[in-house]
């Protein structure tokens, strides 16, 4: 992987936030933790065990994407890449991606269709196969061509970033704050990375949608799904770490240091999804009595 010069710059271990020095396949910090560079990626992935419930719950859910992402690979001839595409144009014209630009949880860095010429984008995720099989997908090529390209990307967990301090102006967490061992913690971490007065922007599928309230039709679909996985049907098994609802996304966000600027409910999702833009504000709110 062919990393630029300011990302490379801007890495450090995920502990110690101290430069890492290369020694052969891997990648040294100063107190004695040695991380693998795999297939000329960067595994700086710091979460490795599975005590709780909440790290199997993790650890089964990331199994079952890998499965879903290899699955897909057959299938690229049948699925609609530029929907995907279309479906979220509304979301960057009303909340822009500003600046440099940390994508976490980011996948394969899809999110580079609405980044601008010049721009700069960097990706991590903790999934290392997820470059395996794109050249086998052409029509996935076509759709997004900058696949072909290299990618500013490391492997590393949302709560433990290998990034300097102030190093974006903008984080971006599409899709993935749900599935966070600690959602907390990793929104800590982007307001460390982020630069003062730095945006940060969540999409989401949140409880109960625009109204706040489950419908109905929703309430009875979830209950056949719990159902289904009770009885050990595993396609129905739901992997997400956190549910929230608009409004306990905002006080988490309000928790660490973010206060929302401006809120667009993603069009065709029946009003589930909504993308927040957030900014960074200085200092840390306490609640009363803590
Ligand atoms: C539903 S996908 C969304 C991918 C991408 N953001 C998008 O919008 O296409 C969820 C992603 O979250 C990543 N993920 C899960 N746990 C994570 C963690 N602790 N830190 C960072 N990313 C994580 C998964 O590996 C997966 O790529």
């Amino acid at each position: 992987m062919i990393l630029e010069n300011w990302f490379r710059d801007i890495l450090v271990d995920p502990l110690g936030k101290e430069p890492l020095h290369e020694e052969g396949a891997f990648l040294q910090a100063s107190y004695g933790r040695r991380y693998p560079v795999v297939n000329g990626i960067c595994d700086l992935r710091v979460l490795n065990n599975e005590t709780t419930a909440d790290q199997r719950l993790w650890r089964e859910g990331q199994q079952a994407y890998t499965r879903m992402h290899q699955d897909e690979i057959p299938r690229d001839a049948q699925i609609d890449y530029a929907a995907e595409i279309a479906s979220v144009r509304a979301v960057y014209e009303a909340i822009p991606l500003e600046g440099r630009v940390l994508d976490v949880g980011g996948h394969q860095g899809r999110l580079r269709s609405f980044i601008r010429e010049g721009q700069d984008y960097a990706g991590c995720d903790p999934f290392l196969e997820v470059f395996d099989g794109i050249a086998q997908q052409p029509n996935l090529l076509r759709a997004f061509p900058f696949l072909h390209k290299p990618i500013n990307f490391v492997c590393c967990d949302a709560e433990l970033l290998p990034f300097r301090s102030q190093s974006f102006q903008t984080v971006h967490m599409r899709s993935v704050i749900d599935h966070f061992l600690s959602p907390e913690l990793a929104l800590n971490e982007a307001y460390r990375v982020l630069e003062p007065g730095g945006k940060l922007i969540i999409g989401l599928y949140v409880e109960g949608g625009k109204l706040g309230r489950e419908s109905g039709l929703t309430g009875a679909k979830e209950a056949v799904k719990r159902l289904m996985s009770s009885v050990g049907i595993e396609a129905y098994k739901d992997h997400h770490i956190w549910h929230p609802t608009a409004q306990e996304l905002l006080d988490l966000a309000a928790d660490c240091g973010f206060s929302p600027e401006k809120t667009h409910w993603q069009a065709g999702t029946g009003d589930m999804v909504v993308y927040v833009g957030f900014r960074k504000q200085p200092g840390l709110r306490r609640k009363a009595g803590r």
